[in-house]
């Protein structure tokens, strides 16, 4: 059996049922039937409905086929198709009536905003694909991005679509030790990067992080980085290798050519932790990720030509990416991007972003909403949030609780709430209720049209409703990754050979009678810190890289805010005792140290000092054993 969390118990027993109102399914794009007939055009001939999917969306040149399943599990959408991901989420808009129409608010934390139309977007774009193509960045060169929520960063990953460089980004709380490892393993010629932003009230100084990163790269790599002024703050200029993305767009044309690109070739890769090693490079692809984004962006979303899609995740996470950026520019539609601190300079400024313009959809993850629930409903309360239509939930589980108090005090018990079940991997959402379902809070519903999930045990085979067990997707779809970057054979390891014939998500879930899925967590070492998620390897080779460490064991203890956090087993070096004055401060400097080689997403409750650590025979560390005396888990 699987490991179980604490959350089981709460999930096995809740029954409430939320039916839609009529008006939205009168409203809503996929009506029941439509729902009915996707599910058994899927169901008759999976292919000939991605294919559907497929056609509204432009092609240069249409596919030979719609899939190509000859190399299994390295399966291709659309062999033979040309096309650019960027024509559909821009080009295609110049000519069409939402040419004028926002495609982008921006807020800044101090309130600073500027808009952008589809129009001022194009040539924005066009101008740094310009730009990139003269610094040398051709296609299927890597554009590492550094960047923190501001449009240039929106502007830098079309410009690099664009142009055909796969962009690589790296979210600005991590550490310069991260950054400088993935300039290193993309061998990027060109990072993107900003002299600073906002959040939390304080200015973060990302130009010096950059400046700390990229000594010691690789020669070939980081020739040139653009500089966003964002804060205006002095920073140290590198000539000739930094230059200011002003300067260099002042000289460029407002037109670009959009490089037309084969089905699979690469559109971006999005490190991401799993259960060994070093985070993994996931590469997608231009055609399959570009049907998967607009598809489920325009179905589960049920976006209309008047909706403000407000997504709080950073552009630097796949649900930025796919739901932030490409779902939403793909269908038309105008997205909130806000720069700073959720609860900046109070509780209630999420509301009042959705009050001042407007917006009709909002997506965020279960810690958010657990951290706002904390603050009270007085601070949705105090703000008009009449307009919002649908919320949303990825990241984590949401849990039956903080899903009633966001359906209650965001949506006013009338939207539906969608807890979309995806990952990075998988490109796009995958389980997910769509506005029309009747919704059970905690759940996050049935697999799409086009998705066949199922429950397993560890031979493959489907367990009982209600019994906990493996989640697996049985057929390939079309937002699925190419692989991981230079190592098809991890990829295998990893996702496919666990239950062969199967693409193993390494979460754990259950299904119930009326095939709604319950997502319990992880099945694998990957901790999930307020939706981040986190190696249990690579905290341990962090804290192994201090010299007063000999041994250290991770596990994830559950929080009532971030879901998990990690705790720290370390075997020290005697040497500690004469280079600290107590064990406080040597936590401390774990702790410090574990920042610093990371970043800020590793939230460490506590380290532990132990003289041994449990082992197997064989010498692997037993990290469920500390699980179990910690927590007192079974099994
Ligand atoms: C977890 C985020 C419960 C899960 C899009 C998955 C979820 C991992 C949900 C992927 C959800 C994602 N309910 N758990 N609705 N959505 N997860 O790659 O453990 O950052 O495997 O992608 O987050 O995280 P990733």
């Amino acid at each position: 059996m699987p490991p179980t969390t604490g959350t089981l118990d709460a999930l096995l027993v809740e029954q409430r049922v939320f039916r839609p109102a009529p008006a939205t399914v009168i409203e809503a794009n996929i009506k029941p039937h439509d729902l009915a007939e996707a599910y058994a055009l899927a169901g008759a001939d999976h292919l000939a409905f991605w294919e559907k999917a497929a056609l509204e969306l432009e092609w240069r040149r249409k596919w030979d086929a719609v899939l190509d399943a000859s190399n299994p599990p390295l399966y291709r959408w659309f062999p033979g198709a040309q096309g650019n991901i960027a024509h559909n989420a821009l080009d295609r808009h110049v000519h069409a009536w939402t040419k004028n129409k926002l495609a982008l608010i921006w807020e800044g934390e101090a309130g600073d905003c500027r808009k952008f139309t589809y129009f001022e977007l194009y040539r924005e774009v066009n101008r740094l694909a310009g730009a990139l193509r003269g610094l040398g960045v051709g296609r299927g060169d890597r554009v590492c991005l550094y960047m923190p929520p501001i449009p240039e960063t929106v502007v830098a990953m079309l410009a690099a679509a664009k142009i055909g460089a796969p962009h690589v980004f790296v979210f600005a709380g991590y550490s310069a030790k991260a950054l400088r490892e993935r300039v290193n393993d993309s061998r990027a010629k060109v990072v993107i990067t900003a002299d600073g932003f906002y959040r939390g009230g304080r200015m973060i100084d990302l130009k010096a992080v950059v400046d700390e990163a990229l000594p010691g790269v690789r020669p070939e790599a980081a020739e040139s980085v653009v500089v966003v002024r964002r804060t205006g703050h002095d920073i140290d200029m590198q000539e000739p290798r930094d230059l200011y993305y002003h300067d260099l767009l002042r000289q460029e044309s407002p037109e670009a050519p959009t490089e037309v690109m084969e089905a699979d070739e690469p559109l971006f890769w999005l490190h991401t932790s799993g259960s060994t090693g070093k985070p993994k490079a996931v590469v997608h692809g231009h055609a399959g990720y570009m049907v998967g984004a607009h598809h489920t962006f325009r179905t589960v979303f049920d976006v209309k030509p008047t909706d403000i899609h407000f997504c709080t995740a950073d552009p630097g996470w796949i649900t930025g990416h796919t739901y932030g950026v490409y779902g939403p520019l793909l269908t038309g539609a105008t997205v909130i991007l806000y720069e700073g601190h959720p609860l900046y300079p109070q509780a209630d400024r999420l509301p009042s972003i959705i009050e001042r313009y407007g917006a009709t959809i909002f997506y965020a993850t279960p810690t958010l909403i657990r951290m706002l629930m904390r603050y009270g409903p007085q601070y949705p309360k105090k703000r008009d949030l009449s307009t919002l239509r649908l919320l949303g939930s990825v990241g984590e589980p949401l849990g039956p609780e903080a899903w009633m108090w966001l359906y209650k005090h965001f949506g006013g018990s009338k939207c539906p709430l969608l807890d979309t079940w995806w990952q990075t991997e998988t490109g796009m959402a995958m389980i997910a209720p769509m506005p029309i379902s009747v919704l059970k809070p905690g759940s996050v519903g049935k697999a799409l049209p086009g998705i066949e999930a199922e429950v397993v045990d560890q031979a493959g085979a489907p367990v009982e409703p209600g019994q906990g067990g493996y989640l697996v997707i049985k057929k390939p779809w079309p937002a699925m990754c190419l692989g991981l970057e230079g190592d098809p054979a991890g990829y295998r390891a990893a996702y496919w050979e666990r239950i062969p014939g199967m693409y193993f998500a390494g979460d754990v879930a259950r299904r119930d009678e009326d095939g709604y899925f319950w997502i319990q967590g992880r099945a694998d070492e990957v901790l999930n810190i307020a939706g981040h998620r986190v190696g249990t390897a690579e905290v341990e080779a962090a804290l192994t890289a201090h010299r007063f460490v000999a041994e250290a064991a991770v596990i994830g203890l559950p929080d009532k805010i971030k879901g998990e956090v990690a705790k720290a087993f370390v075997v020290p070096d005697p040497g500690w005792i004469a280079a600290f004055p107590d064990a406080d401060a040597f936590d401390a400097e774990l702790r410090a140290h574990v920042r610093r080689e990371l970043g800020p997403i590793v939230v460490m409750r506590s380290v532990e000092l132990r003289d041994t650590l449990p082992k197997t025979t064989s010498g692997k560390i037993l990290r469920r054993q500390l699980r179990k005396e910690e927590l007192g888990e079974v099994g």
